[in-house]
């Protein structure tokens, strides 16, 4: 049997990259797009997931709009120089056919939880402010969800939005907090082993090769996310985020992971960051808190085979 998941996305180059591997893998049965705020407004997320999705063929599936703001604040706004204005490497596709539901994302989130319990992982890989709403409307929903598998965060690497905080977490880093107090089973992949990950030009070029509608489309949106890795980042190609995560769930023995109680930076120069409580004493600001499956090893190269053999056989 398939696991059921519920991506929570804001798309995105690489979310998109996520969603057709996640697509691609017999092991996984996607049950729902949620949308968020992040690499661009949630309007445009919202719009991107029909999109992909019409892409892919699938337009059966379910996309949920999800919150426009983080909890406490406004929405900082997108990073049109990493996604491109149109978090499609500014390839500006046409509006999509379908629409979305009427739930909102927590909604959806908390409907489809009730009635599968113990079936369906959620899978955010934007920040955490629909899972974070989805908990307050409904606190059961830690005992509904078979797990939640994010990328996220950054236990021992330094940030990617700031020195300190990787982007989705820095995002929302209240709804995150959240996240990570709440009494279910959250695996962290961040920038520990996303940074890891890397798909070289060859790797890329290979896609172009596959002929299907998936790799065509990941090959047209990708050069505008690459340009902005080799202007930041001392290598060739790309880093690989939200896949790792779709990654983790078929394969978690290509990571290592740690389990630590964690907190999160909300104020000042370390808003954003993940803090693990890395030491043997528990001081009290992490007293009581659940331990997070945190990865912080992989095997990158394996991961950047196992995407393409999949997006190879769509
Ligand atoms: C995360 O931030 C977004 O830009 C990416 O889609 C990924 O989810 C990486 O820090
Ligand atoms: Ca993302």
């Amino acid at each position: 049997m398939p696991r059921k998941i519920i991506i929570d996305t804001d798309p995105g180059v690489d979310d998109t990259m996520a969603i057709f591997f996640a697509l691609c893998s017999p092991e996984l049965e996607l049950i729902g797009l949620t949308t968020i705020f992040g690499n661009v407004p949630t309007e445009l997320a919202t719009k991107n997931a029909l999109r992909l999705l019409e892409i892919a063929g699938r337009p059966d599936i379910p996309v949920a709009h999800g919150a426009d703001d983080p909890l406490t604040r406004p929405f900082e706004g997108p990073v049109p120089f990493v996604h491109g204005a149109d978090g499609q490497g500014e390839i500006f596709l046409p509006d999509p056919a379908g629409a979305a539901i009427d739930l909102s994302a927590a909604h959806f989130i908390i409907e489809q939880l009730r009635a599968n319990p113990g079936k369906i992982t959620l899978v955010p890989v934007g920040p955490l402010t629909n899972i974070a709403l989805a908990l307050r409307l409904e606190p059961r929903i830690t005992d509904w969800v078979d797990e939640v598998v994010l990328m996220g965060g950054n236990a021992l690497a330094p940030g990617n939005a700031s020195p300190a905080g990787e982007a989705n977490i820095r995002n929302d880093p209240e709804a995150a907090d959240l996240v990570f107090a709440a009494d279910w089973q959250v695996t962290m992949v961040g920038l520990d082993v996303t940074l890891r990950v890397h798909m070289r030009p060859e790797h890329i070029a290979d896609y172009a090769t596959h002929g299907n509608p998936l790799s065509d489309h990941i090959t047209r949106i990708l050069p505008h996310y690459r340009n902005y890795f080799e202007a930041n980042y001392d290598a060739e190609g790309i880093f690989v985020h939200d896949s790792s995560a779709i990654a983790y769930l078929i394969d978690p023995g290509l990571f290592k992971a740690r389990r630590w109680p964690m907190r999160v930076g909300t104020q000042g120069l370390g808003r954003g960051k993940t803090w693990p409580a890395t030491g043997g004493h528990i001081l009290p600001a992490w007293e009581g808190r659940p331990l997070v499956n945190v990865c912080v090893g992989v095997e990158g190269e394996r991961l950047v085979e196992l995407a393409a053999e999949r997006l190879r056989g769509a």
